[in-house]
């Protein structure tokens, strides 16, 4: 078992991430939030109750208050939060009730925000239960919904109290969501841990065997890094910027495919491989190590093909919300270990990104 602190101005509190955290977690949650409150609630997603609602509920006296959302991001809503908001109401939620979020990011993002905004905040916890939300989505203070004109662009910053990640929960993830997960932590090791990405190189059987010493250690050291961004830059002002390696591109995939086709972490995958492309070309690294991370990336891949149009694929990035007044910012790794965030992208070097980074996925990598 690992603890790891956030520690940032508006908010301090700990991520704990190893095996049997769930059938304990009454106790663990007092631990960090005092008695718990008349009304505790519970947002869930039916799956993930079917699977795991009788581990979460062992180690509660009064069951919590379940509340539920259906899969998938078409239900990550403005309609959805206010049909929660009632539910809470309807149930005797108040000022002082305690909300957990207990599902993958989707689950967390929607159930942060309501907590945000339920009786102007309260307090909650957040059991992260896929592989991203582990390592990415349940740290931070992160929350909020789509709009049907665009994702996430409704939201606040709101800590929990408290994160546990369990990761016997993910021995029923779909391979394919842990693989994609893993592309977040194979980002943590490049732009900010070369000791990740050597275990992840030399232990990728374990990891994707789902051993379990193998998996708490990638996923405590993604948790670190993460934690450690975002303590020096809580509301992305600058260095949490980083965090974006390869999702200028990644998101442009997944727009320009609708959301439908890949996973996000597999977007994200595509994305760092145009990334390193550039790096390579400006000399940030060198023709060595972009092979070297491009191959850990395939490892723990397959990515999906892609049948996409580079004019397409570009026109898509330029309506990337974290593009901040029509400066293309864009990250890149230096070397393996740092990256920094450039402001002069041109429109050839992302073409030829792109354009390479098409080139490898019109080509199966099944
Ligand atoms: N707040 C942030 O900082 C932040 C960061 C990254 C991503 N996100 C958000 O996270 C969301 C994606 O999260 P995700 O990848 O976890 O997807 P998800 O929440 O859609 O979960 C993926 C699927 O796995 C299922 N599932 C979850 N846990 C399971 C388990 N233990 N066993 C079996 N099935 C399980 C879910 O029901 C779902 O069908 C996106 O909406 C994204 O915008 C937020
Ligand atoms: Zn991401």
């Amino acid at each position: 078992m690992q603890t790891i602190r956030v520690d940032t101005p508006s908010a301090k509190y700990d991520v704990v991430t190893g095996s049997g955290l769930l059938g304990s977690l009454a106790t663990r949650i007092e631990r960090v939030a005092g008695k718990l409150p008349r009304r505790v609630f519970v947002l869930t997603s039916p799956e993930i109750w079917a699977l795991w609602g009788d581990v979460f509920l062992k180690s509660f006296s009064d069951p919590p208050v379940a509340l539920f959302l259906s899969p998938g991001e078409k239900h990550k809503t403005m309609p959805g939060v206010e049909k929660l908001l009632r539910q809470m109401v309807a149930a005797g939620g108040d000022r002082g009730s305690l909300l957990i979020a207990f599902g993958g990011g989707i689950v967390g993002d929607v159930g942060g925000f309501v907590a945000a905004i339920f009786m102007r905040g309260i307090r909650y916890i957040q059991v992260p239960t896929t592989f991203l939300a582990q390592v990415d989505s349940s740290v931070g203070g992160k929350t909020g919904v789509n709009l049907p004109e665009g994702k996430n662009l409704v939201g606040s910053f709101h800590h929990p109290a408290a994160v546990f990640a369990d990761i016997d929960m993910l021995g029923t993830l779909p391979d394919r969501e842990l693989r994609s997960g893993l592309m977040e932590s194979i980002k943590a090791g490049i732009i900010r841990d070369r000791s990740l990405v050597r275990f992840m190189e030399e232990h990728a059987d374990e990891v994707l065997g789902r051993e379990p010493k193998a998996l708490e250690k990638v996923i405590a050291a993604s948790i670190r890094m993460k934690a450690s961004v975002v303590n020096r830059d809580e509301r992305e002002n600058g260095l949490r910027m980083i965090l974006n390696l390869g999702h200028t591109v990644g998101h442009a995939i997944e727009q320009a495919t609708r959301y439908k086709a890949l996973l996000h972490g597999e977007a994200v995958g595509w994305g760092m491989i145009a990334a390193l492309y550039v790096a390579h070309r400006r000399r940030s690294i060198t023709g060595a190590q972009a092979a070297r991370l491009e191959n850990l990336i395939h490892v723990y891949g397959p990515l999906p093909s892609l049948k996409l149009r580079a004019p397409k694929l570009i026109a898509a990035t330029g309506a990337d919300k974290k593009n901040v007044g029509g400066v293309r910012r864009f990250v890149l790794p230096i070397g393996i270990g740092n990256a920094g965030v450039v402001e002069d992208l041109t429109t050839a070097e992302l073409k030829a990104a792109v354009s390479y980074m098409l080139s490898q996925a019109r080509v199966s990598h099944a």
